[in-house]
């Protein structure tokens, strides 16, 4: 099996994940949608089912959306969403880097797609995704950060358990992203947290000039 093949969760992703965390991870990824401008060309990384698509659907805006996901289940559960009222979605089955060179977005979404990574191909992954944003984009980030809790530390521990069973991912445990976009010289524009402080979405803003 690939690296990193949802296939095989795909049927059971959502129902998984809102067991666990209830509508926290719903409130997380939606919560910086607002900032979204009409018009605007998103591109959406690993975004699973695709219920996020029907949450920008609902924002009543003329967007252009690029939507790439490597699993053909999770990609298929997301084409399944159309038709689509204001927004207009292509469909890339591949992985992120399967996204033309030389194409620049206002916007991207990487929810819980970070965290699939080892840190040395993470560095890679953020490095290709920043030039594929135009200057003043917004990249909007959901994803699980460590904690203090232990609770939490079991938890974070036994979901890597599960993925890297059921999908083969290669990462076994959570990289510090913010301060890798902060590195990179994006801005934190705002960081929200959810589900007792385990899950933080954030939006950052590429600076104008390199
Ligand atoms: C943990 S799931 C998150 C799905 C969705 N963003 C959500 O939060 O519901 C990670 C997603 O990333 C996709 N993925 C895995 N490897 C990828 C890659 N190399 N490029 C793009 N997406 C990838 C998986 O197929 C999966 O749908």
């Amino acid at each position: 099996m690939n690296k990193g093949n949802f296939n095989t969760v795909a049927f059971i992703y959502d129902k998984l994940a809102g067991l666990v965390f209830g509508r926290s991870i719903i409130y997380a990824q939606v919560c910086h949608l607002r900032a979204v401008q009409p018009g605007s060309h998103i591109l959406i990384v690993g975004g699973g089912t695709g219920w996020i698509l029907e949450e920008l659907d609902q924002l009543k805006m003329a967007l252009a959306v690029t939507y790439v996901e490597p699993s053909s289940a999770m990609i298929c559960r997301a084409m399944k969403r159309q038709p689509f009222k204001y927004i207009h979605v292509d469909f890339i089955s591949a992985g992120y880097d399967g996204v033309s060179a030389g194409k620049e977005y206002d916007i991207l979404i990487t929810n819980f797609f970070l965290d699939l990574f080892k840190e040395e191909h993470l560095d890679r992954v953020l490095k290709g995704l920043y030039t594929l944003l135009k200057p003043n984009g917004l990249w909007l980030v959901t994803d699980f950060v460590n904690t203090d809790k232990y609770w939490q530390k079991a938890l974070v521990r036994a979901m890597y358990v599960f993925f890297r069973l059921t999908t083969q991912i290669e990462a076994d445990c959570l990289q510090d992203y913010a301060t890798k976009l902060v590195a990179m010289k994006m801005s934190k524009a705002s960081e929200r947290q959810f589900y007792h402080g385990m899950i933080k979405s954030w939006l950052f803003v590429k600076p104008l000039t390199p």
